[in-house]
C-alpha cells in the first residue's frame, strides 16, 4: 500500500475509539429497500472505502452519514454521540466538522472558483470579505489551484475541478472528509495525483477520510480499511483491509470485483494462452484486452 497511513502519527495521543460508527443500518427510498444491516466503524485518521458495484447503494450510504437522508433503521454516531436521535441543533455542530465532495464535484457553474470555495465560508463563519479571500486563496493553494481564483468551473480540466471541489469541501478545516467517486472520469495519471492529493489533505488536516469509489487503484492506493456493499443480497459482505480481503475472501461477488472479474473464469486467460501461439487470434486477443 502507497500510504503510511495505517501508521497514525506518532505525536498524537491514543484514539478514543472509533469517530464514526454506523449501527445496524437500513437504508431505503420509500418502499424500496437499498441496504440492511449495515455496521461498521471508521477509526480516527484512516482512509475508509465505501465499494460495490453501479447502484448498490453507496452513495445513499454516504448522504445517511452526512445528514441528507434519515436511516430506515438504525443509526450513525459520531466519536459515540447519536447522530439520528440527536437534537437539530446538535446535529448542525456535528455537521459542521464534515466536509463533503459530492459525486460529479457539483460546483456552481455560473460562479468563479473563488465563489465557489467560498460558499461555505459566508454561510457558516463570520468572517469579512477580505478575510474569506485570504482563506479561499490558501485552500485553493492546499489543492495545487494556486491563483485559479477567478476561472469558472468550465474553463478547467476535469482533475483541475475535483480539486476546486475539494477546495470547498476543505473549506471550514474539516476533521471528517467524505469523497463520493473523487477521480471518477479522470485519466489514470490525474486520479493517482488525486489520491495523493488526498492523503496530502489527510495529513495537513489531520482529519478522516471516507471515500466511495469503485477505482480498484484508488482502493489498493490510498484505503486502510474497506466495506463492500452488495447490490444482489442488499447489505454488507466483507469489510477489512484491501488487500487482506483481496487475499483471504472466498466470497465471489467480493472477488469479481476487487480482480475486475479476472477470477470469474480461466476462459479468458486460455484464450490468451493461445493467442500466444497463434497471431491470428494474438490479435483477436489484443483487440478484447
Ligand atoms: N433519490 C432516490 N430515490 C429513489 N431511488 C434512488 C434515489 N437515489 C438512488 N436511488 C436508487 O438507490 C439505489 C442505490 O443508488 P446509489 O446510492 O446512487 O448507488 P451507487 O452510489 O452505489 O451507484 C439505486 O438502485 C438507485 O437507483
Ligand atoms: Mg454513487
Amino acid at each position: 500500500m502507497r500510504s503510511a497511513s495505517s501508521t497514525l502519527r506518532t505525536d498524537e495521543p491514543p484514539s478514543g475509539g472509533p469517530c464514526i460508527t454506523v449501527w445496524n443500518l437500513d437504508m431505503a427510498y420509500g418502499d424500496v429497500l437499498v441496504q440492511r444491516d449495515l455496521n461498521f466503524t471508521v477509526q480516527p485518521g484512516e482512509v475508509f472505502i465505501i465499494m460495490g458495484r453501479s447502484g448498490c447503494g453507496k452513495s445513499t450510504l454516504l448522504r445517511h452519514m452526512v445528514g441528507l437522508h434519515p436511516p430506515a433503521r438504525g443509526d450513525v454516531l459520531y466519536d459515540g454521540e447519536s447522530f439520528w436521535r440527536s437534537h437539530p441543533h446538535s446535529r448542525a455542530r456535528m455537521l459542521r466538522h464534515l466536509g463533503v465532495l459530492y459525486q460529479g464535484g457539483a460546483l456552481w457553474s455560473s460562479m468563479t472558483v473563488a465563489e465557489n470555495v467560498a460558499l461555505p465560508l459566508r454561510k457558516f463563519t463570520e468572517l469579512s470579505a477580505a478575510e474569506i479571500r485570504r482563506v479561499t486563496a490558501l485552500k485553493l493553494a492546499l489543492v495545487g489551484l494556486a491563483g485559479a481564483e477567478d476561472y469558472y468551473p468550465a474553463e478547467l480540466s476535469g482533475g483541475m475541478q475535483r480539486r476546486a471541489g475539494l477546495a470547498r469541501a476543505i473549506a471550514l478545516d474539516p476533521t471528517i472528509l467524505f469523497l463520493d467517486e473523487p477521480s471518477a472520469g479522470l485519466d489514470p495519471v490525474s486520479a493517482r495525483l488525486l489520491d495523493d492529493l488526498i492523503l496530502d489533505l489527510r495529513d495537513g488536516l489531520r482529519a478522516t477520510v471516507v471515500v466511495v469509489t469503485h477505482e480498484l487503484a484508488s482502493i489498493f492506493g490510498i484505503g486502510d480499511r474497506a466495506v463492500f456493499l452488495d447490490a444482489e443480497t442488499h447489505t454488507m459482505i466483507a469489510a477489512g483491509p484491501p488487500a487482506t480481503l483481496l487475499k483471504e475472501t472466498a466470497n465471489p461477488a467480493v472477488r469479481s470485483f476487487l480482480t475486475r472479474g479476472a477470477s470469474e473464469g480461466a476462459d479468458r486467460s486460455t484464450r490468451r494462452a493461445t493467442a500466444a501461439v497463434d497471431p491470428e487470434k494474438a490479435n483477436g486477443a489484443a483487440r478484447e484486452a
